[in-house]
């Protein structure tokens, strides 16, 4: 555990322009400052990681056709020109084999990031991602948050990066008032 942190969380997440990317670090950001040992992590690197203990997961991914995107989808980003080493596993993939036991806790908190703002709100990768953890045995601690981009490729919009970092802390302090309570 890092100086001056007493807890620890992850955040995980699939990108494949660098905006989810980009957010996700501001989250760990945020939750640094709410005083949790914090690191963001791409779902294609985890994969093959071991168990590993903390106390909140945060869970993110862009939108892709209304949902959490999906190998033909991914490969779609590539040919606009997204990295194709990142099309083999995306969080669905991940979401699939995960448990609550793997990280030591059921606690998870879930974003995504999108073009569209208000048509179709319901249907977007955070709500997908948020329905298929809690199936898996995970526990919200609050609804999904959405991070905006201008075009498919980004940038983030302004100020989503700064709205990032405060939503993390928010979460951290979410996660401690869930620990006070248990
Ligand atoms: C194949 C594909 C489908 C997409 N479908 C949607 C969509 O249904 N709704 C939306 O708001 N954005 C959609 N987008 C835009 C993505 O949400 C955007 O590319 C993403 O947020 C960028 O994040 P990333 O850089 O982390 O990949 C789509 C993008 C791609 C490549």
């Amino acid at each position: 555990m890092k100086a001056g942190a007493d807890r620890s969380a992850l955040v995980v997440y699939e990108s494949m322009f660098d905006n989810t990317a980009h957010v996700a670090e501001a989250i760990a950001r945020g939750l640094e400052r709410a005083g949790f040992e914090a690191h963001a992590v791409p779902v294609t690197s985890l994969a093959a990681s071991g168990p590993m203990k903390v106390d909140l997961l945060a869970v993110g991914a862009p939108t892709h056709t209304f949902t959490l995107s999906r190998r033909e989808t991914r490969v779609d980003a590539a040919r606009r020109g997204a990295p194709s080493g990142r099309v083999a596993i995306g969080l669905r993939d991940w979401i699939a084999g995960v448990t609550p036991g793997r990280f030591g806790t059921e606690r998870v908190v879930v974003f995504d990031t999108r073009v569209t703002r208000v048509r179709r709100l319901r249907l977007a990768a955070g709500v997908t991602a948020a329905r298929l953890l809690r199936r898996r045995g995970f526990r919200l601690l609050r609804k999904p948050v959405a991070f905006m981009v201008d075009e498919t490729s980004g940038p983030l919009r302004e100020g989503e990066v700064a709205r990032a970092e405060r939503w993390g802390q928010m979460m951290g302090a979410a996660c401690r008032d869930d620990l006070a309570a248990a």
